[in-house]
């Protein structure tokens, strides 16, 4: 669904330079619910607004299903966004009309595609638990119920790709979960491609896959397959391999026995096969290749 290599954007203000994305790559599978997580200004929501058709990358590939994000044009791209594309932005205020109704609210961008279905923006309101309240103002409804109308928008023009930038930011755990609960229906039912960005190391826990980012790169990925796992151990510092420009920062997820994955690559940077050395200095785990095979 996704295909990100090498991808570069850099915002031009009047005498400064922001790389926001220095080469980025990452892959995302069709049907996979995944999240993006990392730092403030790492770079998660310069990447979803290039996936969202909303900015231009500015070197690099990127392509989601058929279509080349750096050689689309303006016209495609406003084909792009309403056939292919689902997006919750971060701050959702900008999106929503607070003096129209909820129902309202999701007929609006299937009137601007000229074509209105009022069954189905109710049923994205009975889906996301608001078929009471789907006459209510905007402004007459919470902010997890907003976030709610704002998940049922992203679904009105019935997207293949759903990116959903810090959905959860501003709600409280009951609500997250309820969310997330939303978010997996879509993905196991309908088989909706989801990608999260959030900076919450517990949604990590909920995903099929974490992806983390800094500086603009993401790291080696961590996979979590298990759905009763839990997010453990927090960041592993790594020594930059040769040709990175910054070491690191990757999640690893530690299971309930105290399994953990560790990427391949760094299996066989270490030509490490079936055995390991492991040292707790007190601090940190050190997995080494066994002394007898030479280092
Ligand atoms: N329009 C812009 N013009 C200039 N710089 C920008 C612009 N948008 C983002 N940046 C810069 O690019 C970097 C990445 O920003 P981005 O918004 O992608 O971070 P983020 O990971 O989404 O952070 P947060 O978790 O705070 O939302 C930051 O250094 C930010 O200041
Ligand atoms: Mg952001």
């Amino acid at each position: 669904m996704i295909d990100c290599e090498g991808l570069v954007k850099i915002y031009k203000t009047d005498d400064l330079e922001v790389v926001a994305l220095q080469g980025l790559n990452l892959k995302v599978e069709d049907g996979e619910l995944m999240a993006i997580i990392g730092n403030s200004g790492s770079g998660k929501s310069t990447l979803l607004n290039i996936l969202g058709g909303l900015d231009r990358p500015s070197a690099g590939q990127v392509k989601v299903g058929p279509w080349d994000l750096l050689k689309i044009t303006e016209e495609e791209t406003v084909q792009y966004k309403r056939e292919t594309v689902g997006f919750i932005w971060q701050n959702n205020a900008r999106n929503l009309l607070p003096y129209l109704s909820a129902l309202e609210n999701v007929e609006m961008p299937m009137m601007l595609s000229g074509k209105v279905d009022r069954a189905y923006a109710k049923q994205l309101l009975d889906w996301v638990g608001l078929k009471d309240r789907m006459h209510n103002k905007l402004h007459q409804l919470s902010g997890g119920e907003q976030q709610r109308v704002a998940i049922a928008i992203s679904l009105s023009n019935r997207p293949k790709l759903l990116l959903a930038d810090e959905p959860t930011g501003s709600v409280d755990t009951t609500t997250s979960d309820m969310i997330m609960g939303i978010f997996r229906r879509l993905n196991r039912e309908i088989g909706i491609t989801v990608v999260i960005v959030t900076h919450d190391l517990t949604l990590a826990g909920k995903v099929d896959r974490v992806v983390a980012i800094r500086d603009g790169l993401t790291s080696t990925e961590f996979i979590k397959r298990n759905p009763n796992i839990t997010l453990g151990g927090g960041e592993a510092e790594l020594p930059a391999a040769s040709g990175l420009q910054t070491v690191h920062e990757a999640y690893v997820v530690v299971d309930r026995v105290g399994r953990l994955q560790v990427p391949k690559e760094y299996l066989s940077a270490l030509s490490i096969k079936d055995k390991a050395t492991m040292e707790f200095d007190g601090e940190r785990i050190i997995i080494t290749p066994p002394k007898s095979l030479g280092g």
